[in-house]
């Protein structure tokens, strides 16, 4: 079964061809963030303009890119949500039009779901049960995953996103959006224990976070020392991000131990931190826990990992009809 996946839930673009849910023909990801640049973060009604522009020509290359026609397409999977709902309506309503003008099954996929099934697209997939992390600009999740339909949350951020928290940190820097990948490039040399910002863990037991007290603390030491030089700047953005690592670790292995589980997979945006990827997987191997971390293409938003859950769900029969709408919060399971 070929399925035709489109995402479109925040600030990218995306559509993508995948074959018998495993095999990617084709992704195509247009991104919006010079535009949000600017901003500091990504403006809604700018993000619904932009995807209306880039929709049709994503598609076409996604499918030009694969070397399929038309006709080949058996199915079709779109961002349901959550996200923004002018942005999701875009890629859901141009997929639904898709799917009804072509007489072809239409699944409406959960977005944090997608993320999961991005480790399905590896090579070397977890076998279950696995402890997922979806860790991007608006979600910090805990999953215990126990099949391909059988996500239980079992922690969240009670606040800020981790990856919110790297925009953040980088805005108060003057460091522009996304704040991810310009602090994981600055952290590099230096040395991370130089600043030490607050870790909270919350309580035992608990596989909860909140990132919103180091964001402050990131803050005050900014305003207290008058940080302006760039040395001053990647400093705080090796301490800032090694905080943040070490709570994400502490508390993906602490699940681990807590389901006696073995494997621990990672996705969204901020799984494509290299360093985070590095001191897990090195933490991990001490307890003899596997890491699992898609390629960096697969860990921000794209739409071969709709295409993906898609392609479950319409197995199983789960389809949208032309009445089911988007959604802009949700939990899975
Ligand atoms: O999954 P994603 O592309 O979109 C959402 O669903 O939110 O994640 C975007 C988030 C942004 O907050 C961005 O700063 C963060 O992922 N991110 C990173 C890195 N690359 C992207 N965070 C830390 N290190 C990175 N290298
Ligand atoms: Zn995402």
């Amino acid at each position: 079964m070929i399925v035709l996946g489109i995402e479109s839930s925040c600030d990218e673009t995306a559509a993508a061809i995948v074959k018998g849910g495993r095999d990617i023909l084709s992704s195509i990801v247009a991104t919006q963030i010079d535009v949000h640049h600017k901003y500091g973060g990504v403006v809604p009604e700018l993000a619904s303009r932009m995807h209306i522009e880039a929709i049709t020509p994503v598609v076409d290359e996604a499918i030009k890119k694969a070397d399929i026609t038309l006709q080949d397409i058996d199915a079709v999977a779109a961002t349901r949500g959550p996200g923004l709902i002018g942005a999701l309506l875009v890629g859901f309503t141009f997929a639904k039009s898709f799917a009804w003008a072509r007489k072809l099954p239409f699944a409406g996929v959960n977005h944090l779901e997608a993320h999961i099934y991005s480790l399905f697209l590896m090579d070397q997939k977890p076998a279950f049960p696995f402890i997922a992390l979806v860790v991007s600009g608006g979600h910090t999740n805990i999953y215990y995953v126990t099949s391909y339909n059988h996500f239980e949350l079992m922690g969240q951020t009670r606040d800020d996103a981790a990856g919110e928290a790297f925009d953040k940190v980088a805005k108060l820097l003057g460091l522009g959006y996304p704040g991810g990948p310009v602090i994981e490039r600055l952290a590099k040399a230096k040395d991370p224990a130089a600043i030490v910002f607050p870790r909270a863990l919350l309580e035992k037991n608990s596989f909860d976070f909140s990132f919103s007290g180091l964001k402050s603390a990131v803050a005050r030491y900014v305003h207290d020392n008058t940080v302006t030089t760039a040395d001053e700047k990647a400093q705080i953005a090796a301490s800032f991000q090694e905080a943040v690592i070490d709570v994400l670790s502490q508390k993906l292995i602490a699940a681990a131990k807590f389901k006696k589980c073995n494997r621990i997979g990672i996705s969204g945006g901020v799984s494509a931190n290299k360093t985070f990827v590095e001191k897990l997987s090195w933490k991990a191997k001490q307890k003899n826990i596997d890491i699992f971390a898609p390629p960096s293409e697969l860990c921000g938003d794209n739409a071969a990992m709709i295409a993906a859950r898609g392609y479950t769900m319409i197995q199983q029969g789960r389809l949208c009809s032309l009445d089911h709408d988007v959604f802009s919060r949700t939990k899975i399971d």
